[in-house]
């Protein structure tokens, strides 16, 4: 996808303007009228017209029929996360051609069910994996191979085997982050890769971008960056598992003041979007909260010594 400067009559000034408006991408232009973006902006009217034009020819329109449709969904396969329960509230268990993201407080467990998919695909497909490798992008440093082997052993599968399908990548900053998953796809055509997980989506991304100035521009970013993870899901047929922090929102009275990082790119970007807090001891509660086809709903699961479990 092109970017805003490409657009003829949208120059450096323009494109900023543009971006700290909210448009942020030529998708977003392309669905948004004219006037409403003058009025925005700034700009003038004739201008936002050709944007808007512009922008609705850089969209392609893939017209599929529902059969093709259907031949692909019949390919999307199921990893465990280990728990019976948590594997129901998502329909089944962790979907390929599917993003699905874990977000919460420290310590909820979002990291633990990372590692568990990361063995757990790797079972026979009667056990509930893909016999499938996965890809883990590691932001935080705390990824934990110690963990993967107690896991492991405690699935039955050789521990070194099980590490050496793992493959890690740790990169130091957004942008590291954004390149390494976009020169990674050499490796999903050469291996079986059915899993990426991403721990943490959002990290980087808050803590380079920090200040509202540059606040359209991280968006613009992380709005590029699952996009291709989205589209190595449904190229590769493989499921991608992401953790994302959560904010406080002091302001809030009743409810849960608890957001997750990434505003509106990240909100309808998960496929699933679970909410997971601590419990009692080793008890973990798991909200379903954004799903196409599922009910909101909520599961408890367990973090043992095991793993993942109910
Ligand atoms: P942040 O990355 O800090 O945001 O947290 P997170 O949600 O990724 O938490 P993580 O998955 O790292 O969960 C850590 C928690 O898992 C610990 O506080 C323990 O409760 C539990 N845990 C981790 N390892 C073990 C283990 O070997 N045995 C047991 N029983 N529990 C463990
Ligand atoms: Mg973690």
């Amino acid at each position: 996808m092109k970017n805003l400067e490409d657009l003829k009559g949208v120059g450096p000034a323009t494109a900023q303007k543009l971006r700290d408006a909210g448009y942020v991408s030529i998708e977003i232009l392309a669905s948004a009228s004219p006037y409403e973006i003058a009025e925005n902006t700034g700009l003038p009217i004739e201008l936002c017209k050709s944007i808007v034009e512009q922008a609705k020819e850089e969209i392609n329109v893939e017209i599929m029929s529902a059969y093709d449709i259907y031949q692909t969904r019949q390919s999307v396969s199921r990893i465990t996360t280990g728990s019976q329960k948590l594997d129901e509230l998502l329909g089944g268990g962790v979907e390929t051609q599917s993003l699905v993201e874990f977000y919460g407080k420290f310590s909820s467990g979002k990291s633990q069910v990372g590692f568990q998919l990361s063995v757990n695909v790797q079972l026979p497909k009667n056990k509930g994996g893909l016999e499938g490798k996965v890809i883990f992008i590691d932001t935080e440093s705390t990824f934990r191979p110690e963990r993967i082997v107690e896991m492991a052993k405690h699935k039955g599968l050789d521990p070194e085997e099980v590490l050496r399908n793992i493959f890690v990548l740790k990169p130091q900053s957004s942008e590291e982050q954004i390149i390494a998953v976009e020169k990674l796809e050499y490796k999903l055509k050469e291996d079986n890769v059915k899993l990426i997980v991403v721990d943490s989506l959002t990290s980087h991304f808050r803590a380079d971008f920090i200040g509202r100035g540059s606040l359209s521009d991280r968006q613009q970013k992380l709005n590029k960056h699952i996009h291709t993870l989205q589209r190595y899901a449904e190229k590769y047929n493989l499921a991608v598992y992401f953790t994302n922090q959560v904010m406080e929102n002091p302001g809030i009275m009743f409810g849960d003041s608890i957001t997750p990082i990434g505003g509106n790119v990240l909100a309808h970007a998960a496929t699933y979007r679970v909410y997971v807090r601590k419990s009692k001891d080793d008890k973990r509660i798991a909200r379903l909260v954004d799903s196409p086809n599922l009910p909101e709903r909520e599961v408890i699961f367990r973090i043992t010594s095991a793993g993942v479990t109910d």
